[in-house]
């Protein structure tokens, strides 16, 4: 499974990066308006920081304007990823970025139809948002589950990214299910490394180590 990072925050993807577990970066409007500068000036710096896919998401809702802005998003780097919203004009767009070779990732998409949609307009990633649905009361990771069974009846080459990502869990078992990408927040990857046995036990080494007078 790769792990991408879910922010625009460079401090944040430069102490995971440092970690060796970063295979790529998603943002979103919302992650890159926290940041208060340039797009276009942040979304080079972390082409700078990370070697993998990084999802730029267009801000226009037509398909001219989403063509547009994506294709001059895509001219900052080879691994920029254009993130175009689950509709419509979004699918259009898709298209055209397929036909102009670049790949694109479908977002906001909350059931398997959307999903099977984003797949067959050749989107390279589709991001079916779990945690936004487990806010509502249905089970997001059900909607891994769906989308997996009809990737794989059909050998759909479109990867599933599964994003709102809240905690280790969602990682856990969108693992088993065998999704390709898990994006997170920086917050969740340090959950994922904690367990009070190995605190616990990392203690009990090191005292007894420093009782026995350090052989
Ligand atoms: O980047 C899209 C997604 O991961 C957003 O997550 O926590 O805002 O639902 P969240």
């Amino acid at each position: 499974m790769k792990f991408f990072l879910d922010t625009a925050n460079i401090n944040e993807i430069k102490e995971a990066v440092a970690l060796g577990l970063i295979d790529g970066i998603t943002t979103n409007p919302s992650l890159v308006a926290r940041e208060k500068r340039d797009f276009k000036g942040l979304m080079k710096e972390i082409t700078e920081i990370v070697d993998g896919p990084i999802s730029a998401e267009v801000v226009a809702t037509d398909e001219e304007g989403m063509f547009t802005e994506g294709m001059d998003l895509s001219k900052i780097h080879e691994n920029i990823v254009v993130k175009v919203p689950m509709t419509p004009d979004g699918l259009k767009a898709t298209r055209r970025f397929v036909n102009e070779g670049v790949r694109v990732n479908v977002t906001l998409v909350f059931s398997a139809a959307q999903a099977l949609l984003a797949a067959k307009a050749g989107a390279s990633y589709c991001s079916p948002f779990i945690g936004r649905l487990d806010d509502i009361a249905q089970v997001g990771m059900d909607l891994i589950q769906q989308i997996v069974t009809i990737y794989t009846n059909y050998a759909f080459q479109t990867e599933i990214l599964v994003a709102s990502i809240r905690n280790p869990v969602h990682i856990i078992e969108a693992a088993q299910l065998g999704a390709d990408v898990a994006t997170m927040p920086f917050s969740v990857i340090q959950k994922l490394f904690k367990h009070p046995l190995t605190d616990a036990g990392l203690a009990k080494f090191l005292s007894d180590w420093e009782q026995s007078g350090k052989l």
